[in-house]
């Protein structure tokens, strides 16, 4: 890294864990703070000239590639594994934030920030970086009777492909995601009518309220358990 890029990634990263605190701060309007100081962060921080892929990621590394960082907003929960993922939902997701079908102050300041081709750069990256895993199409463990029946009754494999790591179109990998985030994702799809908090997709939000916390927080901890093709690259390797 020349010295331009590494202060400015370190000026990035800066701001990247700035706002991971920022979130951690007491509840009050905690969706407005976040959500500003991220735009104004990462627009100073931005390079006026087209940048490059390493300056664009370096606004992601402070979360996304520290294995086991915790995010608190809505609650205390792992910030989810984005390499491995498929480049189209990655993409979806991105736009999501950025259009506000995803409510998350953090991720919409970032989002903001970012160009329809910074979004496809970065999508690119994310599902490559860490090499391909490819994990069997049979679960290596069997979900509990209870589970079972409820995995059936929404057909989640149908969209999310075998073994919860082949889905169809811009669909999400879940297989090996994080436990208490799955659940925090699943719990956003049935939340409308708040400001900061929620997800309104159309397709998600049928079937996440066919469903309890507890039965869906049962689903998240089998399907977290399971062997996946996400991963965390640990961020050591950039510095
Ligand atoms: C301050 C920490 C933080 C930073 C910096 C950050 N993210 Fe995130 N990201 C999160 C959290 C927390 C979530 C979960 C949000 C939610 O619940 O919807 C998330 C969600 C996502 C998702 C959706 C994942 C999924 O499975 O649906 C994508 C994609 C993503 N981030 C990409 C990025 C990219 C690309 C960058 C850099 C340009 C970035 N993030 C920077 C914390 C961060
Ligand atoms: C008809 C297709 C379909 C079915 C069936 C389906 N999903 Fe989804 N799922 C989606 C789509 C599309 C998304 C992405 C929505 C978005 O952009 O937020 C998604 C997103 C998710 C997410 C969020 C992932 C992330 O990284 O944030 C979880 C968790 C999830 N689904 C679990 C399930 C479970 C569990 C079932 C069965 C009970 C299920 N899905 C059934 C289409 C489906």
């Amino acid at each position: 890294m020349n010295k331009l890029l590494s202060t400015l990634f370190a000026l990035l990263v800066a701001s990247a864990t700035g706002l991971a605190h920022a979130q951690a701060a007491p509840a009050a309007a905690p969706g407005a703070a976040a959500s500003a100081a991220a735009a104004s962060n990462v627009k100073q921080s931005a390079p006026a000239s087209p940048a490059s892929l390493q300056a664009k990621i370096a606004m992601c590394l402070g979360c996304h590639n520290i294995p086991g960082y915790q995010a608190s907003f809505p609650e205390v929960h792992k910030v989810p594994m984005i390499a491995g993922q498929t480049p189209a939902y990655i993409e979806t997701a991105l736009k999501a934030y950025k259009t506000g079908e995803r409510k998350h102050p953090t991720m919409r300041g970032i989002a903001d920030a970012l160009t329809e081709q910074d979004i496809k750069d970065i999508s690119a990256y994310y599902s490559k970086l860490g090499g391909a895993t490819t994990v069997a199409d049979k679960p290596a463990r069997e979900p509990s009777p209870q589970v079972a029946g409820l995995l059936q009754k929404a057909a989640c494999v149908s969209c999310h492909g075998a073994n919860f790591s082949k889905p169809i179109a811009n669909y999400p990998k879940i297989a090996g995601q994080h436990k208490d985030y799955l659940y925090v994702a699943l719990r956003a799809y049935k939340q409308d009518n708040n400001p900061t908090l929620g997800r309104s997709n159309g397709i998600m939000a049928g079937i996440a309220r066919q469903f309890s916390n507890a039965e869906l927080k049962a689903m998240a901890e089998y399907i977290g358990s399971l062997d996946g093709e996400l991963k965390t690259v640990s961020d050591s390797r950039f510095h």
